[in-house]
């Protein structure tokens, strides 16, 4: 029936949008790496039913905007590009418009959506690739607007095409959902229960992605280190990574996100002796302080945290952390963010994100009194920046002189440069008059540093 339906589609295109040759899909991705991989699916989904793809909104014939609901920001961010379209519209009656993703899963978007932009034909749930085809054909066929946002809780949708963007990095999904319903996050509302995919799945998608040439894969999920929870076979993360590690080639992987209740011992002991894991951990902690991370719902402290950061650091040397930080939580004191400072400095990432709490609707979070201004918020974010600031300062020089093996991801766009990163996801610049680098893993000598980059020289 899938395929079907993208035959259909292809069938009906000239007759929808006139006799011309070729049809184009204009696809706007908002938020994070699942997103991002989401959008390959639908971009996959759409080639087979006869689309190209435009990066200019104005000469598409049909625009999916796939949505992202984590902070206020990305949300009004859509809302500004859907009135665009609207404008677009009026110039072509044809043009087709979808939303998909977080956002319309939220039951006030899609309220929103209805009365203030009925122009949208589709608002499509997070659970959509397998019913994508079928009612875009409806869309295509009645030119009836669809709402269909309803979360499928069980199922996970194989052997999706998958229309990918870049030729040496890919992303992985081996997870969808998250179950922690930290206090201030909107995923478990967008994104429903957590659902593991079978790790044969992603072992044949990993063998052919790495049988044609990719050189890095990055696995995907909300809490990947919970993988494997109610999958028939018995497995978990560090066994999925045992497995991908078995197979042979010149490849790296990466994951994300962890989350610092379920990383193990077992997964740090394991990486620091894989063939193919790469020095990296990503590990939000949002907090140091401990009230605070009661509050979100954490369920680890900062004294758990920071002993896993150690152990980590004694069984991996050389790896490089990063983290994603709320700043004014609300009810955050001076005293409590100065505790999250504190565990800044004290494990020295190489990366972090940081964020202004951002109140979303229907979450925990959203009810917590919040007396804390808004400008003492961003003050707060910006020393925090600073901060992060003098440590990078600290931590990039002692790479100048160190050999580094570096996976050459794109060419600069000044002449003779490549942009390549190193096991832990340090970005180098390097030098090479070579252009047969490109995809490759290259040693380099680090010749100099810049505040968010290392210069290097192939050796
Ligand atoms: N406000 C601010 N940041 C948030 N994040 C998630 N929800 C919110 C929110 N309501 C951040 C967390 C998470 C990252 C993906 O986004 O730090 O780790
Ligand atoms: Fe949101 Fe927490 Fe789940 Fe991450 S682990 S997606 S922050 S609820």
């Amino acid at each position: 029936m899938y395929c079907d339906y993208l035959f259909f589609i292809k069938e009906l295109l000239p007759k929808i949008f006139g006799k011309k040759k070729a049809f184009f899909a204009f696809v706007k991705t908002y938020g994070c790496q699942q997103n991002f991989a989401d959008s390959e699916k639908i971009c996959g989904i759409l080639k087979d039913a006869g689309f190209g793809f435009t990066k200019d909104e104005s000469k598409a014939d049909l625009i999916v905007f796939n949505t992202c609901a984590i902070r206020e920001h990305a949300e009004n961010r859509f809302i500004g590009n859907l009135g665009n379209v609207k404008r677009l519209k009026n110039k072509n009656k044809n043009l087709v418009t979808v939303v998909c993703g977080c956002i319309s899963q939220k039951a006030e978007i899609f309220e929103k959506i209805k009365n203030t932009f009925p122009f949208v034909n589709l608002v499509l749930g997070t659970d959509y690739f397998g019913v994508f085809p079928e009612l875009l054909y409806k869309v295509l066929t009645t030119k009836e607007t669809v709402y269909f946002n309803q979360l499928g809780n069980s199922s996970i949708c194989e052997n999706v095409p998958v229309e990918r963007v870049n030729r040496i990095k890919a992303s992985v999904p081996i997870m969808y959902g998250c179950d922690n319903f930290c206090s201030y996050c909107v995923v478990p509302y967008v994104r429903g229960r957590e659902r593991s995919r079978k790790s044969e799945k992603i072992l044949i998608e990993v063998e052919n992605l790495i049988k044609k040439g990719y050189r890095e894969i990055t696995l995907l999920g909300q809490n990947v280190n919970s993988y494997g929870k109610g999958l028939i076979e018995k497995i978990n993360f560090t066994g999925l990574l045992k497995k991908i590690d078995e197979i042979p080639g010149k490849y790296w992987v990466r994951f994300m996100t962890s989350h610092p209740k379920d990383i193990t011992k077992e997964l740090v002991d394991f990486i620091a002796n894989s063939k193919h894991i790469s020095q990296y951990i990503h590990l939000p902690v949002q907090s140091g302080n401990n009230r605070i991370l009661k509050n979100m719902n954490r369920k680890y402290t900062r004294e758990q945290y920071l002993e896993m950061v150690n152990y980590i650091k004694s069984r991996i040397p050389g790896v490089c952390l990063s983290t994603d930080i709320i700043v004014g939580f609300p009810g955050e004191t001076e005293q409590e963010f100065l505790e999250t400072v504190d565990l800044v400095k004290e494990v020295k990432y190489f990366l972090i994100y940081n964020f202004v709490f951002s109140k979303r609707e229907g979450t925990v979070a959203a009810k917590i009194p919040d007396p804390v201004l808004y400008e003492e918020k961003v003050k707060r974010l910006n020393y925090l920046i600073k901060v992060q600031k003098s440590i990078t300062d600290e931590l990039f020089p002692k790479f100048v002189g160190t050999i580094q093996n570096v996976l050459v991801e794109k060419k600069s766009e000044d002449p003779g440069i490549f942009l390549a990163r190193n096991s832990g996801n340090i970005l180098v610049k390097i030098v090479s008059n070579k252009e047969n680098i490109l995809g490759e893993f290259v040693n380099v000598k680090i010749i100099s540093c810049k505040r968010t980059y290392l210069v290097g020289e192939v050796l």
